[in-house]
């Protein structure tokens, strides 16, 4: 395995293999790598020749200071998980290797036909913008024919594979499902920052979001999202920011069951500081 910071180290380091038509598998990552990380990287691993991991936290995808702050960063110990992993190359650069001064002064802009303006779009005004950008980026200097996105960003997949038709990349988008850990709490890079008690406490998002099946049939989409809410709300610990129950493609809000045959209930709950986010195919 080999750990490369520059972008034309990584284009030089695959061109050989390009030219004999090797596949190349892409995972992009902020590290901190995790059970649901190595989900992904082990079907990249075996799908693909050529198995590349980037490891960046991107701060033009951060809209709040202390968050990109407080981000847990461990390149040493990531690099071991992905070297055990038997992947070729791990892109691991700093944000002037990526971006030039003016790529961080000025906002970058996509248009997401609305994709952006739902759910962690709406919470996170440019989160997506910069995902777009860093993820762009990443597909023009790897050039993957596959990449490998975790379900648990509902929303990112869906943005990536608009990205994808839009700027017409030769990719295939490969989405993974959620990884959760015992108690069924999503696996996150967020979850270090949760203490023994939190991580209790936050299993009871996946908990509820189960149980909330069982109340669908006798509930319209907005009482399931009452029911949801204050149900997360009066747990000890936890607090909704949002809970939509939305169409799985356009993610627009549905008012009947009727409306969709693939609905998906998305939900962003703050546990003390730190922000988690959960999601269930509900038809
Ligand atoms: O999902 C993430 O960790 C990030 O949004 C990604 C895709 C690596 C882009 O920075």
């Amino acid at each position: 395995m080999i750990i490369l910071h520059h972008i034309d180290d990584v284009r030089n380091a695959l061109e050989s293999y390009r030219k004999q038509n090797k596949t190349i598998g892409l995972v992009p990552t902020m590290g901190a790598l995790h059970e649901g990380h190595l989900s992904l990287i082990r079907r990249c691993r075996e799908e693909n020749d050529i198995a590349v991991v980037s490891v960046f936290v991107n701060p033009t995808q951060f809209n709040n200071k202390q968050d990109l702050a407080t981000y847990p960063r461990n390149l040493e110990k990531d690099a071991k998980l992905l070297d055990w992993a038997d992947i070729d190359i791990v892109f691991a650069p700093q944000p002037e290797d990526v971006y030039t001064a003016e790529d961080m002064a000025h906002p970058f802009a996509f248009d997401f036909h609305g994709l952006d303006e739902v759910m962690e779009g709406k919470q996170r005004p440019g989160h997506f913008n910069g995902v777009v950008q860093i993820v762009s980026k990443l597909f023009e200097i790897v050039e993957p024919s596959r990449a490998y996105f975790g379900m648990k960003d509902f929303q990112q997949v869906a943005v990536i594979r608009l990205m994808v038709r839009e700027m017409n990349f030769h990719v295939e988008i490969i989405p993974c499902p959620i990884v959760r850990e015992e108690s069924g709490l999503a696996r996150s890079s967020r979850n270090q920052l949760l203490t023994k008690e939190q991580k209790e406490q936050a299993s009871n998002i996946y908990r509820i979001l189960r149980e909330s099946l069982s109340h669908l049939p006798n509930c319209s989409p907005a009482q399931l999202t009452d029911w949801t809410v204050t149900q997360i709300n009066a747990q000890d610990g936890l607090e909704v920011e949002y809970y939509e129950i939305v169409d799985g493609d356009t993610l627009q809000k549905i008012s009947s069951w009727d409306d969709s045959s693939y609905v998906m209930g998305c939900v962003t709950v703050y546990c003390g500081q730190v922000r988690l986010i959960d999601n269930i195919r509900l038809k």
